[in-house]
């Protein structure tokens, strides 16, 4: 008996309360590769067909789970929401014919790819030190408490210089935090123009998971947050502000 088939079992005999509707399906982050959700298509209808022959179950939904990945760099080439849909679609209209199973009700979980890349990080630039035959780092004024995910599992991000930069040399250079630790580093080796104090460095696709990750490390304020769209801005998260950071503190009536 399948791992499946116990838990239809439970639900059928023990659980009665559960109304068990079909199957969910999570194949990972990142997904860039369509035919992985064609696989797990496949995979998930022959079990809704198994369930339907050994229990007699019609279970009429079936969810993929998510999640489609983004650009975080040049590397990465995400296919189209289209395309994901049409591929979606075709597979499961395949796999339901092959099992002869009709057509069931899909649900996805797009995960970060709805709100990712319409967020930056803007950072302004202070100092910078040239290691002698190794990289040269820039430190900026956020790092991993803004976002902890280069520093949790080196996660890759691309980056601009957001003000005037007429005529500067490019120079490959090591983006680095604010927080006092080897491992906060925003990006390694970069090409950027040549930064100097007060330039403002934008940082792309962070709008998912940054505030949601983001948190007092050291015991700095968390930034602004602005949403800006067709040429008005308007703030939508308020700066930090020491007051807040101390809010919850309280001194004890004996001292
Ligand atoms: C159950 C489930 N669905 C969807 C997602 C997709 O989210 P994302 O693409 O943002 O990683 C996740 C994330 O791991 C998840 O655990």
């Amino acid at each position: 008996m399948s791992e499946l088939d116990e838990i239809v079992n439970l639900i059928k005999n023990k659980y009665k309360n559960l109304d068990l509707k079909g199957l969910h399906a999570h194949i990972g982050s990142q997904i860039f590769e369509p035919k992985s959700f064609e696989d797990e298509i496949e995979i998930l209808v022959r079990e809704l067909a198994l369930v339907n022959e050994r229990h007699g179950i019609n279970l009429t939904e079936l969810n993929m789970g998510g999640g489609l990945g983004v650009k975080y760099t040049e590397e990465d080439c995400p296919p189209s929401v289209q395309d994901i849909a049409d591929m979606i679609t075709g597979s499961m209209k395949a796999a339901s014919e092959k099992y002869s199973m009709p057509l069931p009700t899909i649900y996805i979980e797009p995960g970060r790819s709805i709100i990712s890349t319409s967020g930056v990080t803007l950072y302004t630039v202070g100092s910078s030190k040239k290691v002698p035959n190794a990289t040269k780092y820039v430190a900026v004024d956020g790092g991993m408490a803004d976002n902890p995910r280069p520093a949790m599992y080196q996660a890759k991000y691309t980056a601009e210089v957001a003000n005037d930069i007429k005529n500067r040399e490019f120079e490959k250079v090591t983006i680095a935090g604010r927080y006092c630790e080897s491992g906060d580093i925003i990006i390694e080796n970069i090409n950027l123009p040549k930064l100097y104090p007060d330039d403002i460095l934008c940082v792309y696709n962070t709008g998912a998971y940054n505030y949601s990750m983001a948190s007092n490390y050291n015991r700095v304020e968390k930034p602004a947050m602005v949403l800006v769209n067709n040429s008005q801005s308007d703030m939508i998260v308020n700066r930090e502000s020491l007051e807040d950071l101390i809010a919850l503190e309280c001194v004890p009536d004996r001292l």
